[in-house]
């Protein structure tokens, strides 16, 4: 059975209980949550994982998208590279919020070696809880990259 709130997460090796801490978080607020991982410690490349998530969202698959690495900031530019990827780093509660308002954000990314596990958490209900605004804010997201058709 395929729910329609479905959230792609995905991490480098920075910090994966973080990533399942903030999977089983998701979970617990009725989102069928797709963790594709990493599992195991080892050192891998942020951008093959950041490129993955991005995918799945890009792709229908997800809505959302929730990326860690240690600054969030070089997984955050890899989903970006992603056509109809719109993620931000957060760091802060008010950012995540509007990053969702203001930019249509479809993926958050966090600084697991920046933020605590509780900011995290924070961060990401703050991202989940928020909708997009519109109006003259779909005009400038429209002029970054324009829809087809
Ligand atoms: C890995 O050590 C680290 O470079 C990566 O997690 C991230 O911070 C890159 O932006």
């Amino acid at each position: 059975m395929t729910t329609s709130k479905r959230i792609v997460i995905s991490s480098d090796h920075a910090d994966i209980p973080l990533r399942q801490t903030i999977a089983e978080h998701v979970a617990q607020q009725g989102w069928e949550v797709i963790d594709i991982g990493p599992t195991t410690p080892e050192s891998t490349d942020y951008p093959v994982h950041g490129k993955a998530a991005a995918e799945r969202v890009a792709s229908g698959d997800c809505q959302l998208g929730i990326i860690v690495c240690g600054t969030g900031q070089g997984i955050m530019m890899a989903a970006n590279k992603v056509k109809g990827i719109r993620c931000g780093v957060c760091s802060d509660t008010f950012s995540a919020r509007m990053i969702r308002q203001h930019n249509d954000a479809n993926m958050l990314s966090l600084g697991a070696r920046v933020v605590g596990k509780g900011l995290a958490l924070d961060i990401v209900d703050a991202f989940l809880a928020a909708e997009f605004e519109g109006g003259r804010h779909a005009t400038r997201m429209e002029m970054i990259e324009p829809s087809e058709g």
